[in-house]
């Protein structure tokens, strides 16, 4: 393990006015996102439309790093360029999803566990030759408002999160820490505060316990939100407030910098979240973005699979990219989302 290498991987991630594009969908995902736009999921359209997010001009001021899934890693640009080789040579590091997915936890059938540590050393030395410089692991934890997740299941997510990341080090990849803890359900945001901290205080004695150097990865946690169907949902300010304060309290300051996902939320509130947290003052770690849904859905919904919609696609990509990195400085307000204003 090169350490001034993960770090400077790590650092460069979270540089000033850049987050990361998540577009590493599974096939079962992707193929619900395409369904959502009537698009088929085959390969070639998968590829295409990959092509479309990582081709848009201007983008590298905003992206710093985009996260692959392992079918995306092996494919190529319409004129060959293999698509890591693409995105380094706009200045964008190339990273990839490694976990195998969430099933559930045996004998905790509300709990969930994800799968993927099998043979993981050797695949993560493959994605290192095909150009990868960090990966990522999702921990799923659900929640009610009573007694899910259960203990156990926080400490069996924040073990495997713990070897992966230690894995990943091993290998010289910079290990992105995903513990999402979902916004399903009607639970109020103290529940999702309470569930967070949790989640988090085991997250970091496992990471400990397994000799991961905090310097060199990145944690993404999900915000302190109510959940999507809980009726007193909190406003900007309180998820800001109440996610500051978990991760201040549970996320040590060694760590470079935090990439939040954005679990279901809107693009334009993901991205206004993102600003007021930004807007409290300076930090321990840089506040980022690694989204999924809330920087591709206006580019699927103007894309619909048409050639003739890849402009349009792509300067709706460019836009959430581009307010996503003011939001970064707390410089992004509402009245940018009007497109004459977000052009400036
Ligand atoms: P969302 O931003 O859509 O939650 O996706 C981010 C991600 O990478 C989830 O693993």
């Amino acid at each position: 393990m090169d350490i001034d290498e993960l770090k400077s991987v790590a650092r460069a991630i979270v540089a000033k006015q850049k987050g990361i594009l998540a577009a590493d969908e599974s096939n079962p995902t992707i193929k619900k996102r395409f369904d959502s736009v009537g698009v088929e999921s085959t390969e070639e359209n998968r590829r295409q439309y990959r092509e479309l997010l990582f081709t848009t001009p201007g983008i590298e001021r905003y992206i710093s790093g985009v996260i692959l899934f392992d079918e995306t890693l092996r494919q190529s640009s319409s004129n060959g360029i293999p698509f890591a080789k693409l995105l380094s040579n706009r200045g964008i590091i190339p990273g990839i999803k490694v976990d195998k997915g969430s099933k559930a936890l045996a004998l905790y059938p509300r709990d969930k566990i994800t799968e993927g540590l099998d043979g993981l050393r050797d695949r993560l030395t493959e994605y290192k030759q095909l150009g990868a410089k960090f990966a990522k692991w999702r921990g799923v934890i659900d929640i009610d408002e009573h007694d899910v997740p259960s203990p156990y299941a926080i400490r069996a997510n924040a073990h495997a999160l713990a070897r992966y990341a230690a894995l990943c080090q091993e290998v010289g990849l910079v290990p992105i820490v995903e513990p999402e803890v979902l916004m399903d359900g009607a639970h109020k945001i103290d529940r999702c505060e309470v569930v967070t901290s949790q989640v988090l205080e085991q997250v970091f004695v496992e990471l400990d316990a397994h000799r991961v150097a905090f310097e060199g990865m990145l944690l993404k946690p999900n915000m302190v939100i109510a959940g999507k169907k809980c009726p007193h949902q909190a406003d900007t300010q309180q998820v800001a407030e109440a996610t500051v304060r978990c991760l201040t309290r549970y996320v040590p300051a060694a760590v470079p910098g935090i990439v939040f996902l954005s679990g279901g939320q809107g693009p334009e509130e993901a991205t206004d979240h993102l600003n007021a947290m930004n807007t409290m003052g300076a930090h321990p770690w840089e506040l980022s973005f690694s989204y999924g849904r809330a920087l591709q859905e206006p580019v699927l919904a103007a894309w619909k699979g048409q050639k003739t919609n890849i402009a349009a696609a792509q300067q709706a990509f460019l836009k959430r990219c581009r307010l996503n990195g003011l939001a970064r400085e707390g410089a992004y307000s509402r009245v940018m989302e009007t497109a004459e204003a977000a052009a400036l």
